[in-house]
């Protein structure tokens, strides 16, 4: 234990938040953009019909029923959401992805209070980056994300090449029974491997839904995996597709969807082209299963456009800085897993098992004691990330607040992707670069909600 209190971890982030000195942040610091009124976001309790003919209970969304809604934000311009609470049970909202100053990411005990039962808290930030985000709580994330919590985020650039259709999926499942009904959210032998499956799949909370789209047309489809566990590989089948970003970030060069593997917190935009003829049908597709599942289908409508995918533009790349290779200190991370099994106490929804771990460190996360940081980092300084996955499992693990570069991998050439989430494979090692330009606290975790909750958890220090 670190001794530091709960006060003094937000004190300290409060303060590295006040200090906006970047580039990025600077609308973020009041000049001339007035504030928006804010969006207001309703945690509340529902009913929605996600399988067979029996509503499920205890769903929960944003609003007063079906899906969170797509949040559309403008890259650059200033965002405001209420969140008010009507769960009966504390939560926060974390704008996954997003480059938002500390005191706005939603981690309770590293950089906010609880948001209790009742009560509201409002969220204000810029958006520095376009590209398809999610937002999901960060407390008792398991039952609250499983349960409905996950929403995806859409932040436009004026700039973006001209499509004639949009089609965002939010791609999750759910575990239920055969009743319809919420089941046991996990299995703890199933935490201590690749995480419990949900047991109806979804796409936009409907089983392959379809979406039409004009007839040899551009299609941009914007896809967010908010799963819990599930990592997905995708195929275009009936169709072209080229990705042109991951996880918000354009991609160097445009490339045809080809079992592209992506993890829970990760989102892929694919440029369609929309078969010629009228009718016919192009699908999505996860074939990392024991069989292909259809995620959701696009009709094509209309005459032809005749569209060719060539003619795209590419996307303008996000404003992340580059690291200074010759400067830059490396930090060490291994993930375990972990063989004794400390009870956690963490209040904010803890599993009650410790099966992994970071550097040997098993943090559950979102606990009023957090451990002490990873590392500290200086603010503006570069970082070479060594990630190390000596364990028998994939983990897409996310950093907070910074984007960072996937430099080198030991299983082969790597494109320079930038991203927030890499989802590293079983005895890989990579190398991720960033500049730790935004102050404050930065939770570092797995996306597979099971094994943040039962200790791969940690986080990263900027002063
Ligand atoms: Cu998607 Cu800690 O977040
Ligand atoms: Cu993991």
């Amino acid at each position: 234990m670190t001794g530091l209190t709960r006060r003094t971890v937000l004190k300290a982030s409060a303060a590295a938040a006040g200090s906006f000195g970047l580039g990025w942040l600077a609308n973020a610091a009041g000049a001339a953009l007035a504030a928006p009124e804010p969006q207001i976001l309703t945690a509340t309790e529902t009913t929605a019909l996600l399988t067979g003919s029996t509503p499920t209970q205890k769903v929960l969304t944003y609003g007063d029923a079906g899906m969170p809604p797509v949040l559309r934000m403008s890259k650059g311009r200033p965002f405001a959401a209420r969140l008010v609470n009507k769960l009966d049970e504390p939560t926060t909202i974390h704008w996954h992805g997003l480059r938002v100053p500390n005191r706005m990411d939603g981690v309770p005990f590293l950089v906010q209070h609880y948001v209790y039962t009742g009560d509201h808290f409002d969220y204000a930030f810029t958006p520095p980056d376009a590209g398809t985000f999610w937002y999901h709580p960060h407390c008792n994330t398991l039952e609250q994300m499983g349960h409905g919590l996950t929403g995806v985020i859409v932040v436009e650039n004026p700039g973006d090449p001209v499509f004639d259709a949009e089609v965002v999926l939010n791609l999750r499942d759910w575990r239920l029974g055969g009743d319809g009904q919420f089941i046991a959210p996990f299995r703890p032998r199933d935490a201590a491997r690749g995480g419990t499956y949900g047991t109806v799949r979804s796409a936009n909370w409907q089983a392959e839904p379809r979406y039409d789209a004009p007839a040899g047309g551009l299609v941009r489809l914007r896809v967010a995996i908010t799963d819990v566990t599930r990592i997905y590989s995708f195929r275009m089948q009936g169709g072209q597709a080229s990705v042109i970003a991951i996880d918000g970030n354009p991609v160097p060069q445009h490339f045809p969807l080809d079992l592209l593997q992506l993890g829970p917190g990760q989102r892929l935009d694919l440029a369609v082209r929309m078969p010629d003829e009228e009718g016919a049908v192009v699908g999505l597709e996860d074939i990392r299963g024991t069989k292909p599942a259809m995620l959701a289908t696009l009709r094509a409508v209309g005459t032809s456009l005749k569209r060719d995918l060539g003619d795209l533009a590419p996307l303008e790349a996000n404003p992340v800085a580059k690291i200074d290779p010759t400067s830059a200190k490396h930090i060490r991370l291994v993930l375990s897993a972990t063989a004794e099994n400390v009870a956690s106490d963490s209040i904010c929804g803890s599993l009650g098992y410790s099966f992994w771990a970071i550097n040997k460190v098993p943090w559950p996360g979102d606990t009023p004691d957090p451990t002490a940081p990873l590392a500290e980092l200086k603010l503006g300084k570069s970082y070479i990330i060594d990630m190390e996955n000596p364990t028998p499992r994939a983990h897409p693990i996310h950093l907070h607040g910074m984007s960072f570069t996937v430099l080198a991998s030991s299983a082969g050439p790597v494109p320079p992707l930038v991203t927030d989430t890499y989802l590293i494979q079983p005895d890989e090692k990579v190398q991720l670069g960033l500049v730790a330009d935004n102050p404050g606290d930065w939770l570092l975790h797995c996306h597979i909600i099971e094994h943040q909750k039962t200790g791969m958890t940690s986080y990263l220090r900027v002063v």
